[in-house]
């Protein structure tokens, strides 16, 4: 069995091409306004909150439009209710469909940590584009993740490095920040999520709010990434 029947055995492999003659990384041609899409998962908003400023962060460059998705809830009602997991506000709609991913030109996906890697929220989503990964449907498109932990070494870096992975299989380009942030990465007086991977919070027992560092790192993510994506469609 392949990802998501995506795997075609020997005898029943097409000859035709996908879409590799025509476009083969995926890379939009015209001046259109681009659009990075921010998936994310949050059980308890802190990867939202970061999410919502990345956003802001996007829209300060000119033509680049963020748009906010949630990767869909696998959890029932009832245990949402048991783990006291607040409503989520639906303005912020799902991804209704793998396919719907196709649409973007850059991605900037974030979640929060489960013991070191991304919340099964997050990887359910990824296990469903088995049928774009079939046609490299989101090759070359570049993609950024962004985290929560609860704590310090709970799993800020482990949690976007595991993520790679997905990205490899997808062709999709990996775009760390870096240190390119500035002195902010550096600062010791603070505790501060986010790292050279992308930005972070930490959650601490939940009651934690993201700081202002943590937030500007989020913003700068955003803003970075768009910078990118428009280098990468118009040179
Ligand atoms: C099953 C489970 C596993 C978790 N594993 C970790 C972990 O390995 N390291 C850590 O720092 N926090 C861990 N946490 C805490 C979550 O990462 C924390 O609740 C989350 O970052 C909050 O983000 P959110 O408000 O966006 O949901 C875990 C939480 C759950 C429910």
């Amino acid at each position: 069995m392949g990802k998501g029947g995506g795997c075609v055995s020997s005898k029943n492999k097409s000859s035709k091409s996908s879409n590799s003659s025509k476009n083969p990384i995926n890379v939009p041609s015209s001046t259109k306004n681009l659009k990075i899409f921010i998936v994310f998962y949050s059980m308890y908003g802190h990867v939202e909150n970061l999410s919502r400023r990345m956003k802001k962060g996007i829209e300060t460059v000119e033509g680049v439009e963020g748009v906010l998705y949630r990767a869909p809830e696998t959890m029932s009602e009832d245990v949402l209710v048991k783990i006291q997991a607040p409503l989520k506000d639906d303005s912020i709609p799902e991804i209704s469909s793998p396919s719907d991913l196709v649409d973007a030109d850059g991605f900037l996906f974030g979640f929060p940590t489960r013991f070191g890697c991304m919340a099964a929220q997050m990887k359910a989503l990824f296990d469903s584009t088995g049928n774009l990964w079939k046609e490299q449907k989101l090759a070359g498109k570049p993609a950024g993740f962004f985290v929560s932990s609860g704590s310090q070494g709970g799993g800020q870096e482990t949690t976007a490095w595991t993520a790679i992975t997905q990205l490899a299989h997808h062709g999709m380009l990996f775009v760390p920040i870096g240190y390119t942030f500035g002195a902010g990465m550096f600062d010791m007086d603070t505790v501060r999520g986010g790292s050279p991977y992308g930005a972070g919070v930490f959650a601490g027992d939940g009651s934690r709010e993201a700081t202002e560092a943590e937030l500007a790192v989020a913003e700068y993510q955003g803003k970075y990434m768009a910078t990118i994506v428009k280098k990468l469609v118009h040179g």
